[in-house]
């Protein structure tokens, strides 16, 4: 079956940014090193469906390095980066993804994969696994298992296995400890920041901040905007998260009030409509909204649009919804995860150990599926340790 990708010739700045990637991944090198010898993989299929840049391209081939034979889509339309996927398609991989899809593209990319008919998956958000409950799920039946990389995709795998209709075993890779504290925190914590500056090239100090969410992705997210000297004011709908962001130093307030305040808003709950019609009615003029949840569904845009007389691009991922008072507010990389579809998502050095923990799972799950109910599953802790130890060897620290 034939790649769909935008262009093949792209390929040579696609090999540059892996190689690059590949030099901060020390834990996904040492295992690169290992498995290519012994090749558990071998004869078996996987479909990756995930953001695809450098790092989760240099995953890709360390998978076909064991044995796989791989199909990859991307987990959201602008997350994409052409030259990667056509870099990947030197490689050898089957590749279906082009930055800026239709959400019909999206959906063909995904079913083209499937059409490899995988024995094992690995999804970022659940649009795989959706599918193969859904309009492919005569193709259940072939899959050993597979796992998921995101908090979003988690909750949806849960809600299936709680209904009972999940049809293999999955591992929730995101709640392993070496994937939610570091690339949940400091991953999306960074990435975002990166994500939001390089787009506005704006100062961060002395703004106020408000960031909706305080869990592992909105904490990372709070802590550094704080290190570039922003004014930080959380909500939230959890008592617990909401006292902790006090102690932690911040302002908690509900967003009809944060929504007067706020210069930049960042939302990172996994909720739909946290910021809505009556939030944009009062915000203020040149207000700034941008989300790095999985779906583009946190920043509520027909609503924005319903209150708005024009809506124009003003910069790259920048678009400004004028509204009929005629204040201006504009919506960074049309709500989608701010990090991904306006940056290259987080650094390689926390990938290192996401990816870590991703192959493993999936090692896991290729060596114990027989015994595996269909449920979700934790990757088995000593492979956290494993992961850190090697993650702490190549940073040259010793413990006790
Ligand atoms: P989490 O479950 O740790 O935290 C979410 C927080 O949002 C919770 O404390 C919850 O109480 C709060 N919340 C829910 N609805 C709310 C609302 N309406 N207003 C205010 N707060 C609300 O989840 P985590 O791991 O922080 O992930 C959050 C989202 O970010 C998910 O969609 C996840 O898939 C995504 N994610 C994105 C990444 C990226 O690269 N941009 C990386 C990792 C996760």
């Amino acid at each position: 079956m034939e790649s769909m990708i935008r262009d093949i010739k792209l390929a040579p700045s696609g090999h540059d940014k892996i190689a690059w990637v590949k030099n901060f991944m020390p834990v996904l090198n040492h295992i690169d090193e290992e498995y290519s010898k012994t090749k558990p993989f071998a004869g078996k299929k996987m479909v990756i469906t995930m953001h695809l840049e450098a790092k989760t391209a240099y995953l890709g081939l360390v998978f076909m390095h064991a044995g796989a034979e791989l199909a990859i889509t991307g987990s959201n339309p602008l997350s994409t980066q052409d030259d990667v996927a056509a870099a990947l398609v030197e490689e050898g991989a089957k590749v279906f993804a082009w930055h800026g899809c239709s959400d019909e593209e999206y959906d063909t990319f995904i079913n083209k994969a499937l059409d490899t008919q995988p024995d094992i998956i690995i999804d970022d958000g659940g649009d795989l696994v959706a599918h193969l409950h859904g309009d492919r799920k005569e193709l259940a039946k072939n899959i050993i298992g597979g796992s998921e990389e995101t908090t979003t995709g988690v909750i949806r795998l849960k809600a299936l296995a709680e209904a009972g209709k999940l049809n293999f075993p999955m591992i929730a890779a995101n709640d392993a400890y070496c994937k939610y504290l570091f690339d949940n925190r400091y991953g999306t914590g960074q990435s975002t920041w990166d994500g939001i500056m390089r787009t506005t090239n704006l100062v961060i100090a002395g703004k106020n901040v408000v960031i909706s969410g305080y869990g592992w992705c909105g904490k990372g997210a709070a802590m550094r905007a704080k290190g570039l000297g922003a004014k930080v004011i959380i909500t939230e709908i959890d008592p617990i998260k909401a006292v902790e962001a006090v102690f932690d130093g911040f302002r908690v307030m509900p967003m009809d009030e944060a929504a007067k305040i706020g210069d930049i808003f960042l939302t990172l709950t996994g909720c739909k409509d946290v910021i809505r019609k009556e939030h944009f009615a009062v915000m203020k003029d040149g207000a700034m909204m941008a989300n790095s949840g999985h779906f583009d569904v946190e920043i509520n845009k027909i609503d924005l649009m319903a209150g708005a007389v024009s809506k124009r691009p003003v910069r790259k991922n920048i678009e400004e919804y004028k509204q009929k008072d005629g204040r201006k507010l504009y919506l960074l990389a049309e709500g989608r995860l701010v990090n991904l579809a306006a940056g290259d998502g987080h650094p390689a050095e926390i990938m290192d150990l996401s990816f870590g923990v991703q192959f493993f799972s999936a090692l896991h799950i290729l060596n114990n599926h027989q015994n595996m109910d269909n449920s979700v599953h934790l990757m088995p802790d000593e492979i956290n340790m494993e992961l850190a130890n090697i993650k702490l060897a190549s940073l040259d620290i010793a413990i006790d």
